[in-house]
């Protein structure tokens, strides 16, 4: 079980897969953070981040340390196009960089930030705490070979993730929606995580676009028993059979 918050919708790129253009931009309040922190009774893993890049949050180191002067672990993915002050480092558990290819020109036709920047970044807190970097791809079809020379040469851990397009901007692709496959959620099953939308709405995971549409677990399960779709889980992973992330 781990804790997911995102911090901030807040983002400075355009990645064409990503439902941040499609949402209002907002930073969670110091104040909603601190409730949800302080609402996990005992030390767990906060991911601090959701649809957007966490540290464009103007208080993100702030509110770090409050959470890590209360016991947490602290993870991040980010897409590396901020500097992170090597002497905030050892406050951060895990940090992930998201990169989907070296090439700069593919990058800025996906909408990402330039992968140089993103490069010089990971490298500098690479070589001062190498355990902690996991390198993240989103596969859209594009070469992934060079990235993976890249890893394996670093010795980076790299997870690739497969892509996952919503209703809820389906204009962005070109693929058709997913059929269904299976009612099943190892979300719920497993009570795998809490997730917090930047308003502070409590969802069972990730994976739900729009917070206003987020049903109580409850009422989740109910649809599934029921062989429905419950409107907060469309094109849902779990629901249509795929598999979200490989090595
Ligand atoms: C939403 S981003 C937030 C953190 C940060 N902005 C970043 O890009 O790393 C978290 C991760 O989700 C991935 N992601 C975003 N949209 C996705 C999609 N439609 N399918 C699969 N992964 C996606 C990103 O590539 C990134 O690795
Ligand atoms: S950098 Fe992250 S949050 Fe921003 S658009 Fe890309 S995937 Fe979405
Ligand atoms: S979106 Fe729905 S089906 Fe998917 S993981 Fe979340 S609760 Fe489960």
């Amino acid at each position: 079980m781990f804790t997911q918050i995102e911090i901030t919708t807040a983002c400075n790129a355009h990645c064409f897969y990503c439902p941040q253009d499609t949402l209002p931009h907002s930073h969670m309040s110091e104040e909603c953070f601190k409730k949800i922190v302080q609402s996990e009774k005992t030390p767990t893993l906060l991911l601090l981040q959701g649809t957007g890049e966490p540290l464009m949050h103007p208080s993100f180191w702030k509110m770090v340390v409050f959470a890590k002067e209360m016991g947490h672990h602290i993870g991040i993915i980010t897409n590396g196009s901020i500097d992170i002050d090597p002497k905030h480092l050892f406050l951060l558990d895990t940090i992930g960089f998201s990169m989907d290819t070296l090439d700069e020109e593919i990058a800025k036709r996906s909408g990402r930030t330039s992968p140089s920047k993103t490069l010089k970044h990971l490298l500098a807190c690479h070589s001062l705490t190498p355990k902690k970097i996991k390198l993240y791809a989103v596969n859209y079809g594009q070469n992934l070979e060079p990235l993976k020379a890249f890893a394996k040469e670093q010795n980076i851990p790299l997870l690739i993730q497969r892509i996952q397009p919503k209703k809820s901007y389906q204009a962005h692709y070109t693929t058709e929606p997913l059929p269904y496959t299976t009612y099943q959620c190892t979300y719920l099953e497993n009570k795998k995580m809490h997730y917090y939308f930047v308003d502070g709405t409590k969802a069972p995971c990730c994976f739900m676009i729009d917070a206003t549409k987020v049903l109580p677990i409850k009422q989740i399960w109910q649809h599934l028993e029921q062989k429905n779709v419950p409107p907060c889980c469309t094109q849902c992973g779990e629901l249509t059979g795929v598999k979200r992330l490989y090595m």
